[in-house]
């Protein structure tokens, strides 16, 4: 069989994600076609998310601000769109007729709308790219969560997921970036552990295995180590680069980039705006029985 029966496999296998658009402005008659393909995507049933579509180039700037982290590609698409879960629409619908609603309390209902709106996000995503499109996710909306609900009046019941930049790509598409291979990631029948060796060769074929040592990066290494698992373990953790004369991926990875202190030091911080943005399924609720 070739490496591309079809041209869906074809335009999946050739995914890059694009960072920088050309000024050609998205027709409206494509736009509509991707979300018209994007709204036939699988659901939970209820679909709770909507995509708030930005063009304004004012409201462009003030998220790039808000980001702080200089993706210039939210400036420089002609369209970013926020995908959100939404609530609102089914609490408004129970109110009207009047039902009872519990969604914004429920983990399940939260579960099953975060993953609906993923695969509706994606769904117009591949789309795009159908259409001759370029797009790339930005993740870092929730730190500033917010923010954005202030400037684009999201109302309660409704929460940002991620940001995705589209627009007609400037210049060669790039290649397909490595990815873990279906043989890491496939397991037949029940899980199963790749032995060490297999595991490190995957993850270092795509992530690249060492970094050269530099005083920033033992730095940032001890003391994300240290905060989150002690002094002692920091010992280790220099212990281990001396040995090897280099940074490993991972080490980097979890001290300069997916910080592992960050990630648990802000848990708080968002289950606050997740409040304020009116969902409190991590709290217990009090039922009638
Ligand atoms: C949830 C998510 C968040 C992302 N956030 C960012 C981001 O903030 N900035 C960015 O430039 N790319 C972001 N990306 C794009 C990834 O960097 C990109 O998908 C990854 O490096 C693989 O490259 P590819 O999409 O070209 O295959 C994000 C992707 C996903 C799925």
């Amino acid at each position: 069989m070739s490496l591309h029966p079809n041209q869906t496999i074809k335009l999946l296998h050739g995914h890059a994600s694009i960072r920088t658009f050309s000024d050609r402005k998205i027709e409206p008659a494509v736009l509509a076609t991707i979300f018209e393909a994007g709204t036939h995507a699988p659901t939970g049933g209820m679909q709770p998310y909507s995509v708030i579509k930005i063009e304004d180039a004012e409201t462009k700037q003030k998220i790039f601000e808000f980001d702080g982290v200089e993706q210039k590609q939210i400036l420089n698409a002609p369209v970013d769109l926020i995908f959100c879960v939404d609530m609102r629409r089914n609490k408004r619908w129970a109110g009207i007729e009047v039902a009872p609603f519990t969604a914004t309390s429920s983990f399940e209902e939260w579960w099953i709308a975060f993953q609906d709106t993923c695969i509706f996000m994606h769904t117009v995503c591949i789309a795009a790219e159908a259409m001759g499109l370029g797009t790339v996710y930005i993740g870092t909306v929730y730190w500033y969560f917010d923010k954005l609900r202030e400037l684009l009046e999201i109302p309660e019941g409704v929460f940002p997921v991620v940001l995705l930049c589209m627009g007609y790509p400037a210049g060669e598409k790039p290649n397909p970036r490595k990815k873990l291979p279906p043989r890491v990631v496939v397991h037949d029948e029940k899980y199963s552990d790749l032995p060490d060796w297999e595991l490190i060769e995957a993850l270092d074929a795509k992530h690249g295995d060492q970094l050269k040592i530099s005083d920033e990066r033992l730095e940032a290494a001890r003391k994300v180590a240290t905060a989150v698992h002690g002094k002692e373990f920091a010992e280790k953790v220099l212990a281990k680069i001396r040995e090897n004369g280099y940074i490993s991926m991972v080490q980097y990875l979890y001290s300069l980039a997916y910080v592992a202190d960050d990630g648990v030091r802000n848990n708080e911080r968002y289950l606050t705006m997740l409040k304020d943005a009116g969902f409190d399924w991590f709290e217990p609720y009090e039922l009638n029985e």
